[in-house]
């Protein structure tokens, strides 16, 4: 539930928080402690005194979530993927990249002044063409969900294509973290805190090599104030919790609801793939979303119109994102909200 004007309960389908841990007494005891302890800022960037213990444990426990050689943190899944691209990519080299990737990718590759040829979503023999110009070096970036329609990405056969060119497959891995395995697929996969592990920041999980590589050229970490050190032991408390029993019953319950939610989706006649917790309602104009969205918050159901320009022109949408902390009521509402409305 959400409060978004004083008095009206709402129920929320437009967060992130997959898993619902982003109100979890235990995660906001732990970044309370962490500030007691560690202060509430970090005054400086990670390479200059922005660096302590409670971010290295982090990286630890991620890479060890992960199985990767190691980790390192950013400050957000935007600053991440900015770090990345033109870390790995310069003017003398090859981007290619999925028509429907976040804009924080699209934004990355054009920092990275690199060559940046844009493939039909998720086709990826036209990815493979585009792949066949020379270049210095290749990378070919997807999200693993996409998040604005919650369908997930070729990543087996996009890493093989990768191996074929000699380039390097960068996989963010936002809307997967903590509710999806991606059996580690990937040469560079970034995660974002911010959204099943419920509290902010991401990291990149990759060899201890392209680690060293990262916080050496990254801008974003190296130009930019590290996030606070309780913000480490938050996403801390988060891990142990996604990692343990609770969180398969976490999944569980998400992955209920997501059955629960695209049955009543599709009993409406509407397309469900159900790949992921994210559903999209496309209907065309932007004046129709936000007439929708404004129909569904007064069967007291928040679920945001998207627009332009996060979504393509004649595609605004609602976009309904299930979690772990809706109850069957909750489904059953938005589902009965949804009939009323359309
Ligand atoms: C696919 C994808 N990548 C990256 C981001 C950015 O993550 P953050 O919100 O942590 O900056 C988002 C989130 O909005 C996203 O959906």
């Amino acid at each position: 539930m959400v409060e978004l004007r004083p008095g009206e309960k709402l129920i929320n389908f437009s967060s992130n928080d997959y898993l619902g841990l982003a109100g979890d007494p235990r995660v906001a005891a732990a970044l309370a402690e962490g500030a007691a302890r560690w202060g509430a800022g970090a005054g400086a960037s990670r390479l200059v005194t922005g660096d302590f213990l409670p971010q290295h444990d982090l990286e630890r426990e991620l890479a060890e979530f992960e199985g990767a050689e190691a980790a390192v943190c950013f400050n957000s899944g935007y600053a991440a993927n900015c770090a990345l691209v033109p870390a790995f990519v310069g003017p003398e080299d090859l981007v290619v990249s999925d028509a429907l990737n976040h804009a924080s990718i699209v934004d990355a590759c054009r920092l990275s002044r690199a060559r940046v040829e844009v493939y039909p979503h998720v086709d990826v023999s036209e990815a493979e063409r585009l792949l066949r110009v020379p270049a210095r070096r290749k990378l070919v970036i997807t999200d693993a969900i996409f998040s604005m329609d919650g369908d997930r990405a070729p990543l087996r056969e996009l890493s093989e294509v990768c191996v074929r060119h000699g380039a390097i497959c960068a996989v963010d891995e936002a809307h997967a973290t903590g509710i999806i395995p991606l059996e580690g697929i990937g040469d560079l996969r970034m995660a974002t805190h911010s959204k099943a592990l419920g509290v902010a920041g991401a990291h990149v999980a990759a060899s201890r090599a392209v680690c060293d590589l990262l916080i050496n050229r990254a801008r974003p970490l190296i130009f930019s104030t590290s996030l606070p050190p309780a913000i480490a032991c938050a996403v801390s408390k988060s891990l142990e919790i996604v990692r343990g029993r609770e969180g398969d019953d976490r999944r569980g319950r998400l992955w209920r609801n997501v059955e629960r939610f695209a049955d009543g989706f599709r009993g409406l006649g509407l397309a469900a793939c159900a790949d992921s917790p994210i559903f999209a309602l496309v209907l065309g104009r932007p004046d129709n979303a936000v007439r929708v969205a404004a129909r569904l918050r007064e069967h007291g159901v928040l679920a945001k119109a998207i627009r332009p320009p996060t979504v393509a022109a004649g595609t605004s949408r609602i976009r309904f994102a299930l979690t772990a902390a809706h109850t069957d009521d909750h489904v059953d509402s938005a589902l009965a909200a949804l009939r009323a409305t359309l």
